[in-house]
């Protein structure tokens, strides 16, 4: 098989990404593949066209690669590529959405409220701050609604917070959410064909929360895997994370974020329709502890998307 492996693009996601494709390009050589790897720029098209794959292998994170935009591409030259289609991918990158169809579901995630920018701008929206404030209680966690690896996340801690978050947030994405703070357990289960792997618990060392540089620094944060849970909560896990795939219209493989609060109850927090492949990230762990090795993993995700495409 000849597969085109798309890693780097311009998104701030950019070097995670180019380690996502590092791994997959060898697993999939190891396979037996043919791999070209293509860094995602102005020449994708003119590179796809002249390699004509089988098949591409998406390993890119964050705008463009997990947002629809080179899946819409790909549907158009006809190349069968991984993970899911163009919808589910616009609905799960965009956190904001995404919340609005868990809330219509019933799927539970924390409180929040979202804002353009032209709200605060044209709007006067700061004055409805207070009321906000009043409704999420302290601290209150800001973030830009389509964005990975917590850049731009923010928790203000009280009202004098809250401004300088937003400006943090609005530098990253023109729409941002303000939701409340889950005090609790950083959850992860991913899913692979409609079933759900074992749930991973990311334990941060220290007190920060769960940011960019404790994700991908070996050490900076440990990793629970099956999470140590009650078989009760392990199952409420793996159904909400179901739930929300399925919600979204995810496809072959996504990894659902929950967070789990001293009460024991969950929440969902995000869908990711391109979970990170590096060496710290969560789902080949959850792979691993369901028997499957990085490879094996790899060549599943291939299968998927081969089986999708139209003979
Ligand atoms: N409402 C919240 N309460 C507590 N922690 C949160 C909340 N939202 C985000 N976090 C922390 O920030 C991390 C990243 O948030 P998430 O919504 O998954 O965005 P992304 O992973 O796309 O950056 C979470 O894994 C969690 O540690
Ligand atoms: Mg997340």
């Amino acid at each position: 098989m000849k597969v085109v492996v798309l890693r780097g693009g311009s998104s701030l996601e950019r070097q995670v990404s180019l380690r996502s494709g590092a791994r997959v390009e060898d697993a999939l050589a190891r396979l037996g593949h043919e791999v070209i790897p293509i860094d995602v720029g102005l020449d994708l098209i003119q590179q796809l066209r002249e390699s004509r794959p089988d098949a591409a292998f998406i390993a890119m994170h964050g705008r463009d690669g997990e947002d629809g935009t080179v899946q819409e591409l790909l549907e158009l030259l006809d190349v069968p590529y991984t993970g899911s289609g163009v919808l589910a991918c616009v609905r799960a990158t965009d956190k904001v959405l995404a919340k609005h169809l868990m809330v219509e579901a019933g799927v539970p995630t924390p409180e929040f409220f979202a804002f353009n920018e032209t709200a605060f701008r044209e709007l006067g929206a700061a004055e409805a701050l207070g009321a906000i404030e009043e409704r999420l209680d302290f601290p209150i966690v800001v973030k830009p609604s389509s964005q990975g690896s917590a850049l731009g996340i923010k928790f203000a801690r009280s009202a004098a917070d809250v401004p300088a978050a937003l400006v943090a947030a609005f530098s990253y994405d023109s729409k941002v959410l303000l939701e409340r703070h889950v005090d609790g357990r950083d959850l992860a289960v991913s899913i692979l064909d409609g079933e759900p792997l074992p749930v991973v618990e990311a334990v941060p060392q220290g007190d920060e929360f769960y940011d960019f540089q404790a994700r991908y620094e070996i050490g900076r944060t440990s990793f629970v895997c099956p999470a140590e849970l009650p078989a009760e909560t392990t199952a409420q896990a793996h159904d909400l994370a179901l739930r929300t795939y399925r919600l979204l219209g995810c496809e072959a493989v996504a990894r659902v974020d929950l967070m789990l609060d001293a009460s024991g109850a969950l929440t969902v927090l995000e869908a990711n329709p391109i979970p990170g492949l590096t060496d710290t990230s969560l789902l080949p762990q959850a792979a691993e502890a369901a028997g499957m090795s990085f490879d094996d993993l790899v060549g599943r995700i291939l299968d998927l998307a081969l089986q999708r495409a139209p003979a």
